[in-house]
């Protein structure tokens, strides 16, 4: 927990999500659900999914381009670009390194980010402090997913909650305001609550592993319900103290949008009113790392957000890792 020193800004934002929509009707057809169920208990309505000439990094590249257009800056201003993701387009190279090729983003660093859900907000407070330190004056941060790639949609358990989409926001040193605090954290002991078993030097891929459906999510989310509660409310509070402000300073509050009934227990512990904060889990689902930044970005564009505005993302997904950033808005 630390409050900055420079002030460091988002200065464009931008997001793209893909063109075609799975609705909870569409997925009465594929596994043992209904849109009642799924209504009710997570408050989805429908999900963007992936067409097959689509991977992370394109995706991340129709968002990039629209928060480089917004920003008013070229590819080239870039020196560094981070991906947050936990569908890369390979194993190795990094998927930002696929981003920069297509952008022509030829003076930026590039490394991606593996935090799950939380991966914007780390993704965040990281080029942050290379922009605080001088190291780089621009950069690009993302959060792109293609879940629908690890989805088993045979398990009526996941395959309900998840979509794809990628987020992007640029960032660099403004005058006033921009990320005030922010607050990461980790809890490494609840790793089996949610994994993709397969396909990492613990478990690599093998006939068995195909047969036994282990590349794709596997989630205790009942558990992983009760602990998003407590840990997104607190992760928020300890960033606003960390500057000094309170719930009441609160303008825009943008949490990882996983289930709508997270999302009100979030409000009522944190005795916040629901019209500060921003929603669209009913539109796209669970969209891991892309959530959070997609959210910003519609928030933003759609005019929910102001100049001094006071803005929280709050994020919580697999690791179990978690992060909060408080930003005083200054475009
Ligand atoms: N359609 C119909 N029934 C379903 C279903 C579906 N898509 N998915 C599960 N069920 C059933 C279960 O089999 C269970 O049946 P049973 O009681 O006969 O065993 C019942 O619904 C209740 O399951 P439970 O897991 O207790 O429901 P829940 O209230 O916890 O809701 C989630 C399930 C997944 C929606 C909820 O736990 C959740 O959102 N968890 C967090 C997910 C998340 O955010 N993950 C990412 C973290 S970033």
């Amino acid at each position: 927990m630390r409050k900055s020193r420079k002030n460091i800004g988002i200065i464009g934002l931008g997001f793209y999500v893909p063109k075609k929509v799975l609705t909870n009707k569409d997925l009465e057809g594929m596994v043992d659900t209904s849109d009642e169920w799924i209504t009710t208990r997570t408050g989805i309505k429908e999900r963007r999914i992936a067409g097959p000439t689509e991977s992370t990094s394109t995706l991340a590249f129709n968002a990039a381009k629209d928060a480089l257009k917004d920003a008013k800056l070229a590819p080239e201003d870039l020196d560094l670009i981070i991906v947050a993701t936990i569908t890369p387009d390979m194993a190795f190279p990094a998927t930002a390194c696929f981003l920069q090729e297509m952008l022509g983003a030829k003076n930026a660093a590039c490394f991606d980010m593996s935090a799950a859900c939380a991966g914007f907000i780390y993704g965040l407070v990281t080029a942050q402090k290379f922009l605080q330190s001088g190291t780089y004056k621009n950069a690009l941060v993302i959060g792109a997913e293609k879940l629908s790639s690890v989805t088993d949609w045979q398990d009526r358990n996941t395959c309900v909650l998840f979509g794809d989409g990628a987020g992007a926001a640029v960032l660099a040193p403004v005058e006033n305001g921009g990320i005030l605090a922010s607050y990461l954290g980790c809890d490494g002991s609840m790793t089996e609550l949610l994994m993709q078993p397969a396909g990492g030097s613990r478990m690599p891929a093998s006939r068995q592993t195909v047969d036994d459906r282990m590349h794709f999510i596997k989630m205790r989310g009942n558990e992983v319900f009760k602990l998003a509660i407590k840990i997104m409310s607190d992760a928020a509070c300890r960033a606003l103290k960390a500057c000094k402000l309170g719930v009441e300073d609160i303008d825009c509050f943008i949490p990882h949008q996983a289930n709508m009934r997270i999302l009100d227990a979030v409000a009522r512990k944190m005795k916040l009113p629901l019209e500060k904060i921003y929603f669209n889990v009913a539109k796209y689902g669970n969209m891991s790392s892309a959530a959070t930044a997609v959210a910003l970005c519609e928030a933003y564009k759609c005019g929910r957000i102001r100049g001094g505005d006071i803005v929280v993302l709050d994020a919580f997904g697999a690791g179990l890792v978690w992060g909060a950033a408080v930003i005083q808005w200054q475009k």
